[in-house]
């Protein structure tokens, strides 16, 4: 069965500063870290005050007497990292071993400290958490558990919304939209799927899109228990630094759980041929965790031609809009980005296909 409906790309690679979607969670995280400091110290008086100054020299210092700390597979430490450095925090990022080496030079660079870890994300997140335990000013922003980044994240579902009105794309029963989106501990897709499900209630279905080494929120979202990919065998390792995550969000899985129509594996492979056809059809350069998604329609209309699909959707197939969220990639290197299509180059000729 081909791909019916529109096929949109919901471009957060793209989203400046921190380029990914790690920034719409990370920036509310820090921003109301620093309003609730700014209050308290009476920088700001109230919430209807100018809030410019959080920008002010007296804001840097205070914010320069606090840390935030943040464990990270890359790309929310490049969120916190730049947002907080930019305000002036002290700012830690444990990085896990899967974290690009370009991404912790960046950091470096911006006067951030990276401590790296041998372990894997769940390890950093558990050091972070307890060198935060340690300082009386310290913040540490828990991709584990935390409501502002959730929250963060679901005001995408505001900004998509008001750009399919002004595309003039309906939503409804009749139009369903189908959402597929890049997941590694949840926090990111969940929030979206959330916000989503709010403002369209069942005429939108999201689907997450995960390694097939590392589908955690898979099992998080089947066994309220919360498995790691390790419990049954899996090693989580993937080129998708942002998605290998070995043990979901237990607060986001419960969350979420009615909200999310389906979740569906790729493999490293697929991931790299399909940068690299967005690359050769889009000129859009996007990195390998952000590519998760893109065979979310052609796995789902799959699903449905197969008769397991959503009974919701017969019908209106040919009215639907698909939209593949598309979640980092504007800060690769260039050097980067030129081995992910080397590496894509192998893979497609291994299947001969082009
Ligand atoms: C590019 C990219 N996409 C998606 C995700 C998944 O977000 P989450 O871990 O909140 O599920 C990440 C996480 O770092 C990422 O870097």
């Amino acid at each position: 069965m081909g791909i019916t409906g529109r096929l949109l790309l919901k471009a957060d690679h793209a989203l400046p500063i921190a380029g990914s979607v790690k920034a719409r969670g990370g920036f509310h995280e820090v921003l109301c870290h620093a309003e609730q400091l700014a209050l308290s110290a009476g920088l700001l008086r109230d919430i209807a005050d100018d809030y410019r100054r959080l920008a002010s020299d007296e804001a840097r210092r205070l914010f320069g007497k606090h840390s935030l700390v943040v464990a990270s597979t890359g790309n929310l430490g490049l969120s916190i990292g730049m947002i907080g450095a930019a305000l002036g925090f002290r700012t830690q990022v444990h990085m896990s071993s899967d974290a690009k080496a370009w991404k912790k030079k960046r950091l470096r660079d911006r006067g951030v400290e990276v401590i790296e870890h041998e372990s894997d994300y769940s390890a950093a997140v558990a050091s972070g958490r307890a060198a935060t335990a340690a300082d009386p000013l310290g913040y540490f922003v828990d991709d584990e558990n935390s409501p502002r980044l959730f929250f963060g994240y679901a005001v995408a579902a505001l900004r998509l919304k008001r750009q399919l009105d002004e595309a003039g794309i309906r939503v409804d029963a009749d139009h369903p939209l189908l959402v597929y989106i890049p997941c590694g501990v949840g926090g990111a897709p969940g929030g979206i799927c959330y916000g989503l499900r709010r403002l369209f209630g069942d005429a939108v279905h999201c689907y997450f899109a995960e390694p097939v080494a590392a589908p955690s929120v898979l099992l998080g979202l089947l066994d309220p228990a919360i498995p790691s990919v390790y419990d049954i065998g899996l090693d989580c390792r993937t080129e998708a630094d942002g998605l290998a995550v070995g043990r979901a969000s237990e607060w986001v899985c419960e969350r979420v759980r009615a909200d999310v129509d389906g979740v569906f594996t790729v493999s490293d492979e697929s991931l790299f041929r399909d940068l690299y056809r967005l690359h050769r059809a889009e000129n859009i350069a996007v990195e390998p965790s952000a590519a998760a998604g893109i065979q979310g329609p052609a796995r789902l209309m799959h699903e449905i031609a197969e008769q397991r699909g959503s009974p919701a959707l017969q019908g209106h197939l040919g009215r639907v809009t698909h939209i593949v969220w598309s979640t980092g990639g504007r800060l690769v290197p260039d050097v980067e980005f030129e081995k992910f299509l080397k590496r894509a180059e192998i893979a497609l000729k291994e299947t001969n296909y082009h």
